[in-house]
């Protein structure tokens, strides 16, 4: 199987690189059908999404059987303060993927995100609720789902939420920094989601892009808690304490910042009825990918 990665030096492709590379996952062995993939790992300086000819020619050349899209701007307050360059690689990007793997007569895999919701009902969102995003990263992901189901019906759009990897930023690495140098940190309390290990997805990826079940996928750890809840539990073999605010309190002190969804915590509920759920409760994913980092000495 010859399979192209976009993104590929973010949280998620490089846990696909790990896992593709090493034939397992944290939580099993990943399919016999990878053993002898070959795959190509791209991001900007070689393959700039947002580049329509170049992301034709790539995969005109590289006579792939699928690509898996991990490039995004997932910078969400950023995505706020430029929701043009925003719009140019969650949405235009995925299209221009979308457009050539159709040419090619392939399947796609698109990584979107649980910030689609506006997060004002309580209740675990499912594949087939109402999306309304309340944030440009949202709305421009949310574009880009559309844009990639239209331009190819042999799509998999895969939602995530509160992604964290050994590669790059993320919301734990950010608590364990603060935590060197700070005794005490403010989170918010009235944001509720699944924190999502990029292994446990990088492995559920895998499995689907080997089906023909087409459409929307949640997948995240199971599992609802808020940021500060997330915070405690990064922080709790530290001696730094986590106070609990508002999001109306942050957004005082924060004013440039984006509005998140309040509740927009994910069912995965295709899963469930097709392949099988195999994530696990954020508690154990974290717990092995902190015992991982300390390891690692980061
Ligand atoms: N992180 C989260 O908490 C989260 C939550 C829900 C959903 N998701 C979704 O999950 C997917 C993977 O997220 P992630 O955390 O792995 O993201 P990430 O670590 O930010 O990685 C994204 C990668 O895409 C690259 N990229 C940006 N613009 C590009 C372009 N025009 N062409 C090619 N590559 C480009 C980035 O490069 P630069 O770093 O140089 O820009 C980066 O290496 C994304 O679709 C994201 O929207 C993430």
């Amino acid at each position: 199987m010859r399979i192209l990665i976009t993104g590929a030096s973010g949280q998620l492709g490089n846990e696909l690189r790990r896992l593709l590379e090493s034939g397992t996952a944290e939580i099993g062995p990943i399919p016999e059908e990878y053993r002898d993939a070959e795959v190509v790992y791209t991001d900007t300086p070689d393959l700039d999404i947002t580049n329509e000819k170049a992301v034709m020619d790539a995969i005109k050349l590289g006579r792939y059987d699928l690509v898996i899209n991990c490039a995004a701007m997932t910078n969400v307050d950023g995505c706020e303060a430029n929701e043009n360059t925003a719009k140019l690689v969650n949405a235009i990007g995925a299209w221009n993927l979308a457009r050539a793997t159709k040419e090619h007569g392939i399947p796609i895999v698109h990584v979107s995100t649980d910030y689609v919701f506006a997060g004002n009902e309580p209740g675990e969102r499912v594949e087939s609720d109402l999306v309304n995003p309340i944030s440009a990263y949202g709305r421009t992901k949310l574009e880009g789902e559309k844009l990639v189901a239209s331009a190819n019906n042999r799509h998999h759009i895969v939602r995530t939420a509160w992604l964290y990897g050994h590669v790059g930023k993320n919301f734990a690495k950010t608590m364990l920094h603060l935590a060197e140098s700070h005794d005490e940190v403010t989170v918010v309390n009235d944001q509720l989601g699944n924190p999502t290990s990029a292994n446990d997805l990088a492995y559920e990826i895998l499995k689907i892009a080997l089906t023909n079940d087409y459409g929307i996928w949640h997948v995240t750890n199971e599992g609802t808690c808020s940021w500060a809840d997330f915070a405690e539990a990064v922080l709790a073999n530290t001696n730094c304490t986590v106070n609990r605010c508002t999001s109306q309190e942050y957004k005082a002190a924060h004013p440039e910042s984006a509005n998140r969804p309040a509740f927009s915590s994910l069912k995965n509920k295709h899963l469930e009825s097709t392949i099988g759920n195999e994530m696990r409760p954020w508690q154990d994913a974290l717990a092995e990918y902190m015992d991982k980092l300390a390891e690692l000495g980061a």
